[in-house]
């Protein structure tokens, strides 16, 4: 089976110690593992011994601000293929059959929309309780895997069902898990019985590649040439597709901007690398070219820095220019049935982005004029030129331009590629 990723929640309880044995053959089978442990848990093994073993950082708060920053709760719930939750306490089983929501771990089972294992362990008097029969029962009519507790003497001296099933048997219902893995159901919604939210989502199903910011060419270890983009707009696009329930590519140059949420992201220096990211990253249905790509790049690269002599000669340098991506993108085998690219311009705009639009094949160019919205603004005033002519928006924040951008390329997929209907 391919490697997949796994977010496994360790709930507080004396069989908590196991799932570190489970950790290591998740490892051992290739799998990358994401930890985070409860309060509860923290008692019985510590985050240590996790990150250890997974080599990941190892998540315990839900109010851990520098992890909203890095990467946010719904991303580390969103990002895994299946979520495992061993030990399953009572407790625990208790707040996800209830939709309770007050810590990290409860938090990300229901931001959720992977599927969900959970490996109950308890005493054998909390497992047969009526209130914990109600509660795995309500789970598994939620879509949850519950395994079945082992049977045997507990830590506590009573004998009986409740204890947490051997990690390789836990191990052996991942497998399975992931094999048949389906996304958890949505709820019909009271009064709209057909109504799935993610399924009506207008970019659901699509794949959506995006470039964003700069690219920096080098000249030497230290110094590069670059430009002034900031990836802001590319990023907000990013994060409007993701919302819109598109699969969203980012391939992004250098900036210091926070992953939208949902949007898997590679970072890039150079237009090169972008062209073969970009390559990598087909076949799509809709690709937004953003990024702003230096045209050139030196002609020759220095291995080391380029010192000064003191003599005030100034070393040449030699410009070459770099792969048009977008006009690539747009001969390319798989082009996307929706190819966008972006014009910054300081004059003549509509004439400029027209005769952009043509000469890089393209189906849309999406014009701003730089001279009035400079690179790194929040705002964005856009003309969006097609073949049928110009579309200009008002003068917007780049959020904004974005969602809009991406209500008229739901549209335009749709006429290009009727959404399948289930
Ligand atoms: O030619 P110009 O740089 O103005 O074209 C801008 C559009 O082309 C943008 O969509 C940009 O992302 C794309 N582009 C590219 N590769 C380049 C240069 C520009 O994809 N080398």
């Amino acid at each position: 089976m391919a490697a997949k990723r796994i977010l496994l929640i360790i709930g507080g309880g004396i069989a908590a110690y196991k799932s570190i044995e489970l950790l290591r053959l998740l490892r051992k089978s290739g799998h990358e593992v994401r930890c985070v442990l409860t309060r509860a848990g923290e008692q019985f093994v510590t985050p240590m011994t996790l990150a250890a073993l997974s080599e990941n950082k190892v998540h315990t708060s839900l109010f851990d601000l520098k992890d909203e920053v890095e990467m946010g709760h719904i991303q580390l719930s969103r990002e895994a293929d299946l979520v495992v939750v061993a030990p399953a306490t009572a407790d625990l089983m208790a707040k996800m059959a209830q939709g309770l929501a007050d810590d990290l771990a409860t938090t990300l089972l229901l931001a959720t929309d992977k599927p969900v294992l959970a490996a109950p362990a308890m005493n054998v008097r909390m497992w047969l309780h009526p209130a914990t029969q109600r509660n795995v029962a309500t789970l598994r009519g939620d879509g949850v895997t519950v395994m079945e507790p082992d049977v045997g003497e507990m830590a506590c001296g009573e004998f009986g069902p409740g204890r947490l099933p051997e990690p390789e048997a836990i191990h052996d219902a991942i497998v399975e898990a992931l094999r048949t893995a389906t996304p958890l159901p949505l709820p019909a919604l009271a009064g709209q019985p057909d109504f799935a939210p993610s399924r009506r989502r207008p970019l659901y199903g699509r794949r959506i590649l995006i470039t964003a910011g700069p690219t920096h060419e080098p000249i030497d270890p230290v110094r590069y040439i670059a430009n002034r983009s900031s990836g802001k707009q590319g990023f907000a696009i990013a994060a409007a597709a993701a919302e819109a329930g598109a699969d969203v590519l980012l391939i992004a140059g250098p900036v210091s901007l926070p992953t939208p949420p949902g949007v898997i992201r590679v970072d890039v220096e150079s237009a090169r690398e972008m062209a073969e990211e970009v390559a990598d990253g087909l076949p799509v249905d809709a690709a937004i070219m953003v990024a702003a790509v230096a045209d050139w790049r030196a002609a020759d690269t220095s291995a080391q820095k380029i010192k000064k002599d003191g003599s005030g000669k100034v070393p040449p340098l030699a410009l070459t220019e770099n792969p048009d991506i977008l006009a690539g993108l747009a001969e390319h085998p798989k082009r996307p049935a929706l190819l966008v690219g972006f014009a910054a311009e300081t004059n003549d705009v509509l004439d400029h982005a027209k005769a952009k639009r043509v000469r890089k094949g393209c189906d849309w160019i999406v014009a701003n004029d730089v001279s009035a919205d400079p690179m790194g603004g929040e705002n964005n005033r856009v003309h969006i030129v097609s073949h049928d002519g110009v579309d200009s928006w008002k003068r917007l924040p780049k959020e904004a331009v974005a969602r809009k951008l991406m209500e008229k390329i739901a549209d335009e997929l749709d006429r290009r590629i009727p959404p399948e209907t289930d």
